[in-house]
C-alpha cells in the first residue's frame, strides 16, 4: 500500500545535539572551561536539581555505541557541535590533539555507518577566558572565532560537508544580556544588540573563511529558531506588535543571514531608543558576504503577541517587550508536561515565509521536539510509551509534507534529540530523546518513538494517525 505521506528521495532523517549537552568529560581530554562549566561552579543553585555539565550523557566515552543506535533507528544524518574550549583550550592558540582525535573518531564512525555528520561551530558555549575578555561584545573574540572556524574546516572539512556557524544565535543574546537565563546574566539592551551584531559579523567572517577553504561540495549555513509571531487579532495595533516581535526575534538574524542586510525598520527602532551597536567601516559589505547556502530551522512553539496593555516603564531598561505583550490565546493546545504551546501549522507558516520572502532558500528542520518531565510514569512493558511524542512528530511532519507539496525547499527533519540530554538551566528536567538516559548509570533505552521513527526513516514516510 502506498504511504499517505511520502517524502522526497534522500530526505534527511536524524537528530540534533550539542557538545555541552551530551559530551560530558568536561574536565577530561584536555578540555578547558566554557561559560557553562564556570557558571555552574559559581551558582549550582541556578540549575535544575543542581546538575551541571560535567558528565551529561557521556557521549565522549559512549559515542561508538550511540552511533550504532542512531544507525539502528534509521538515521542518515546527525548534527553535533564542536566544543570550542575542547578543540582550542582557552579559545585561541594551540589545538588540543585529544580533541582532534575525538572528533575524528566521531566523524569517521558516523561516516562508516552511512550517517552524514552536520557540524555546528558554536552552540551557546563560549570559552570562559574569552567571556572574561567580554565575549561577543569584544571584536577580538570575533577574530578568535573566525580562526577557530578555519581550524575546524581545515581539520574536518575533508569529510564534513555541512557546516553551521551558530545555533540559535538570538538565544545567548536573550539569555545572557536581556532575560537572565545564560551567563553573564547582564540586563542591558545596548550590550545585547552589540552581542547580536558581533555574532553576525563573526558568522560572516566564518563564511568568508569557509569560501576560501574551497571545501568540495561543502555548504555553509546557520541554525535559527524561527518562532513565528502571531497577532492576537487583525487589529492594526496587534499587527504592529507582532511585526515588532518578528523584527526583534526572527528577522534580526534571518534577514542578514539570507538577504545579506538588516531590516530598515529594526535599525530605526533601535536608533530611536539609542541602542544601535558600534560598527566598523566595511561591515555592511561583510554582512552581505555572509549569505548562507542552507538554513537550519528550529521550531518548538509559536509566539503569540498583542498590543501593550500598559505603557513601558521609562525608568526601566529598554526591552524589546516595550513593543508588545505576550498573549495567551484561550484554548491553545498545550504540551501539559512542559508549559509550551503546540501549534503544528507553525512549521508550515515558517516554510511558506521562506519560500515567498527569502528566495526559497534550501532549508531543513534542524530541531523540533517535545520535552516531558519524568517519563518513567509512562513505562509500560518496560518501554516508555511516548505516544505523545509520536503524535507531536506526526502533527509537524504532516504540515511539513504539505509545505513540500507546495514547493518549499525543505530537505530534512531532525528531532531534538537523539537521547535525553542536559538542557542548560533545566539540566535533565525535560526529556527529549528517542532514547532515555539514566543519568546515574548512563544506560540508554529506546522509547516507543525510537521504534516508530526507524520505520518512518526506512520507508521515507508514514501513514497518518
Ligand atoms: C533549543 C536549543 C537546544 C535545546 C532545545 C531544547 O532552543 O537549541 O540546545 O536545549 O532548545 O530545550
Amino acid at each position: 500500500m502506498a504511504l499517505q505521506y511520502k517524502f522526497p528521495k534522500g530526505f534527511w532523517w536524524g537528530s540534533a545535539t550539542s557538545a555541552t549537552q551530551i559530551e560530558g568529560a568536561a574536565d577530561e581530554g584536555g578540555k578547558d572551561r566554557n561559560i557553562w562549566d564556570q557558571w555552574h561552579e559559581n551558582e549550582p543553585n541556578r540549575f535544575f536539581d543542581g546538575v551541571g555539565p560535567a558528565s551529561t550523557s557521556d557521549f565522549y566515552h559512549l559515542y561508538k555505541e550511540d552511533i550504532g543506535l542512531m544507525k539502528e533507528i534509521g538515521h542518515n544524518t546527525f548534527r553535533l557541535s564542536i566544543s570550542w574550549s575542547r578543540l582550542i583550550p582557552g579559545g585561541r592558540g594551540e589545538i588540543n590533539p585529544e580533541a582532534v582525535a575525538f572528533y575524528n573518531n566521531v566523524i569517521n564512525e558516523l561516516i562508516a555507518q552511512e550517517i552524514e555528520p552536520f557540524v555546528t561551530l558554536y552552540h551557546f558555549d563560549m570559552p570562559f577566558e574569552l567571556q572574561e575578555e567580554g565575549g561577543w561584545e569584544n571584536r577580538e573574540v570575533v577574530e578568535a572565532y573566525a580562526k577557530y572556524a578555519g581550524e575546524c574546516f581545515r581539520l574536518f572539512g575533508d569529510r564534513v560537508k555541512k557546516w553551521f556557524t551558530f545555533n540559535e544565535p538570538i538565544v545567548p543574546v536573550e539569555g545572557g544580556y536581556l532575560y537572565d537565563f545564560h551567563y553573564p546574566n547582564v540586563v542591558d539592551a545596548r550590550r545585547a544588540v552589540q552581542v547580536a551584531y558581533h555574532t553576525m559579523i563573526a558568522h560572516a567572517k566564518a563564511v568568508g573563511v569557509f569560501r576560501a577553504a574551497g571545501i568540495e561540495e561543502g555548504q555553509i549555513g546557520i541554525i535559527l529558531n524561527l518562532t513565528p509571531s502571531y497577532p492576537r487579532s487583525q487589529h492594526p495595533a496587534d499587527l504592529k506588535a507582532s511585526d515588532a516581535a518578528d523584527l526583534f526575534f526572527n528577522r534580526s538574524f534571518l534577514d542578514p543571514a539570507v538577504l545579506g542586510e538588516y531590516p530598515e525598520e529594526l535599525v530605526e527602532m533601535l536608533r530611536e531608543h539609542g541602542q544601535l551597536p558600534h560598527a566598523e567601516k566595511g561591515d555592511q559589505k561583510l554582512v552581505k558576504s555572509g549569505i548562507v547556502d542552507i538554513l537550519g530551522v528550529n521550531y518548538y512553539q509559536p509566539r503569540r503577541v498583542k498590543a501593550k496593555e500598559h505603557l513601558p516603564n521609562p525608568y526601566g531598561p529598554f526591552m524589546p517587550d516595550w513593543y508588545f505583550d505576550n498573549y495567551e490565546m484561550p484554548g491553545r493546545k498545550m504540551n501539559p508536561y512542559r508549559g509550551w504551546e503546540i501549534y503544528e501549522k507553525g512549521i508550515y507558516d515558517i516554510m511558506v515565509n521562506l519560500r515567498d520572502n527569502y528566495g526559497n532558500i534550501q532549508s531543513y528542520i534542524a530541531e523540533n521536539g517535545m520535552g516531558v518531565e519524568d517519563e518513567s510514569r509512562f513505562i509500560g512493558n518496560g518501554v516508555i510509551q511516548d505516544d505523545y511524542r509520536i503524535e507531536f512528530i506526526i502533527g509537524h511532519l504532516t504540515w511539513l509534507h504539505q509545505a513540500i507539496e507546495e514547493g518549499c525547499n525543505v530537505k530534512g527533519y531532525h528531532l531534538w534529540s537523539f537521547m535525553d540530554n542536559w538542557s542548560w538551566m533545566n539540566a535533565y528536567k525535560n526529556r527529549y530523546g528517542f532514547f532515555s538516559v539514566d543519568i546515574e548509570t548512563k544506560k540508554r533505552t529506546p522509547k516507543k518513538s525510537a521504534h516508530w521513527i526507524k520505520q518512518v526513516a526506512e520507508q521515507n514516510g508514514f501513514n497518518g494517525a
